[in-house]
């Protein structure tokens, strides 16, 4: 059977939710200034996690690759976007490509490229910049 909707949790901690509001509103700011100079952007977050929450209401919060995501999705002139995760823990990679291609299915977008690794981030560096230089 296939499966339709993101892998959620529901304990949203207070100092995560500010952690993603500050980000959201950050990294809203970042991509709308850098579209102004640049079209192709790279994104990189060497810890990724694979959170989406649920909260009481049950609304869905992102955690920030999607958060990224979703924000480089919709600034109008960022043309192309390269994401590159890292997670070190299989089971939380394992949910976060998960979440990813339930994100793929809900926005459909040819802007955004995932590319997601599964290792600690210093282990992972040296292949993450070979593939960052083969997408320039
Ligand atoms: C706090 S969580 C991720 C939060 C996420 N970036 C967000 O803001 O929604 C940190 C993640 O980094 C992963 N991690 C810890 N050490 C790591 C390492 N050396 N390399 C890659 N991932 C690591 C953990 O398994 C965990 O899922």
């Amino acid at each position: 059977m296939e499966i339709q909707e993101y892998i959620t949790e529901d304990n949203y901690e207070e100092q995560t939710k500010i952690n993603h509001k500050v980000f959201k509103e950050y990294y809203n700011n970042w991509a709308t200034t850098l579209g102004k100079w640049y079209s192709i952007v790279n994104y990189i977050d060497g810890f990724a996690g694979c959170r989406v929450y649920k909260d009481d209401m049950e609304k869905l919060h992102f955690g920030s690759p999607l958060i990224a995501a979703d924000t480089l999705n919709r600034t109008p002139n960022i043309k192309k976007a390269n994401v590159y995760l890292v997670e070190s823990k299989k089971k939380v990679y394992n949910n976060l490509v998960h979440n990813i291609e339930i994100w793929k299915k809900k926005n459909t977008t040819h802007k955004i490229n995932f590319h997601t690794f599964h290792g600690k981030f210093g282990a992972t560096f040296i292949n993450l910049k070979k593939q960052i230089m083969n997408n320039i």
